[in-house]
């Protein structure tokens, strides 16, 4: 075949070069643009970032006031887009209308998604990043049988979002500033990471010319798969089940150490992270924070602790290099401020919003980008002669 290497899931094929995300596996570190996690997460705010990740350097402080007019200014729905998320079932999965809502962008939006032109491209950044929080909030809304609330524009970007999801809640200041002390930090932990699937996917589908709305919808349902993303609702899913089942820690991780069971500790293990995942010590001290404020179903976060102490301890775990993900803690957040488990995901996207587009706008940004088209081990029969019906 002419073909010199053989890597299944492209654990070992470097398809790019890239400014944008660095991360070392086996020390746990994460810099964006190299700044480290640790000190974006507890120091930045997430509309910062995206524009440390989009344009490469922090912005001055006329910059970000700038990016953030942007983003104000290109935040208004297409009204044909809010009835055609309305129109989705609220019983339906809403990474599948966020997804939607992304792509339908560039059929409503019709003169600003042509890939080749810097302004349009620069105003389909700010449409993304300003509108998929509205489309996720109404998701919410819709989905509990709630009416969608307004944005309100005089706040920031993570207090908006909030407002949007829960301004009828009668929440005092301090709940408000923790819940967006957590949206900010959360959303900052997921803005890049570089080459994980859904952002390849994005790359691959960006490769081929098509436009940023398209490649971001496609990123979009990478996403929602279980070993990815979907992580999140799973880990939740798990706790719940082990719950159900009375508890016992010790059972479910024989079951997972059973090969022929198929069950994975979700929220474990990481094809980059070989040590620890710098995302999940930073989310683990906020879950610790938040569950005792606010603590809702402690019980599962108990769960969440034993089953992490036992797999840390357990050669299985140890030998294989497995430790919690960024996915481990953040659903029992995410549940303990008040969203239902089909939304966690959906909160995922649009932290890695900046990422994507980052990256999209950095493939773009070559002089002679190749398009994405991997090769194959062909497997199947060699030429045989269809028999004919004679
Ligand atoms: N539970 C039990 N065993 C595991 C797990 C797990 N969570 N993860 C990997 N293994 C085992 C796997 O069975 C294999 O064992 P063996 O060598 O005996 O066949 C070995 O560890 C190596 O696994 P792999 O599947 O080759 O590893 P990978 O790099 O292809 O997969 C992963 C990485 C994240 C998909 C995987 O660890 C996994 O499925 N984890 C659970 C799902 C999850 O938490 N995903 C979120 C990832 S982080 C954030 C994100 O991307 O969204």
């Amino acid at each position: 075949t002419g073909l010199t290497t053989f890597d299944p899931g492209f654990g070992n094929t470097a398809s790019c070069r890239s400014d944008i995300t660095y991360i070392d596996g086996d020390a746990g570190i994460l810099r964006y643009r190299g700044y480290p996690i640790e000190q974006l997460a507890t120091q930045s705010s997430f509309v910062e970032v995206c524009y440390l990740l989009i344009h490469g350097e922090l912005p001055t402080s006329d910059q970000l006031a700038a990016f953030n007019d942007e983003l104000r200014r290109h935040s208004a729905v297409p009204s044909g887009l809010r009835l055609l998320v309305d129109t989705c079932p609220g019983s339906g999965h809403p990474m599948a209308s966020l997804s939607i809502a992304a792509s339908g962008l560039a059929a409503f939006h019709t003169d600003n998604a042509d890939p080749e032109d810097p302004d349009q491209v620069e105003t389909a950044t700010a449409q993304l990043i300003a509108q998929l929080p509205k489309v996720a909030a109404r998701l919410y809304r819709n989905s509990t049988g709630k009416e969608s609330i307004s944005s309100d524009l005089s706040l920031g970007y993570v207090e908006n979002f909030l407002h949007m999801l829960f301004g009828d809640e009668d929440f005092d200041q301090e709940t408000k500033e923790l819940y967006a002390r957590a949206m900010n930090l959360l959303l900052i932990l997921h803005a890049d990471h570089e080459l994980n699937c859904s952002t390849a996917t994005v790359r691959v589908v960006g490769s081929s010319g098509a436009n940023l709305f398209a490649s971001v919808s496609a990123g979009i349902n990478a996403l929602s798969g279980p070993l990815h993303g979907g992580a999140n609702q799973a880990v939740l899913e798990m706790l719940t089940e082990i719950e159900r089942d009375g508890g016992d820690v010790d059972r479910f991780i024989a079951k997972v150490k059973d090969k022929s069971s198929e069950t994975r500790l979700m929220g474990f293990g990481h094809r980059v992270y070989k040590n620890f995942d710098p995302r999940s010590k930073e989310i683990k001290k906020l879950a610790t924070q938040i569950l005792e404020r606010h603590g809702r179903d402690d019980k599962l976060f108990e769960l969440a602790l034993k089953l992490e102490e036992i797999a840390l301890n357990d050669p299985y775990f140890v030998d294989r290099k497995l430790y919690p993900n960024v996915d481990f803690y953040t659903g029992l957040i995410y549940r303990a401020l008040g969203f239902p488990s089909n939304m966690f995901t959906v909160l995922f996207a649009i932290g890695r919003l900046p990422g994507w587009i980052a990256h999209w706008r950095e493939q773009h940004a070559e002089s002679n980008p190749r398009i994405a088209r991997p090769r194959q081990l062909y497997t199947g029969p060699a030429k045989r002669d269809y028999p004919g019906h004679g």
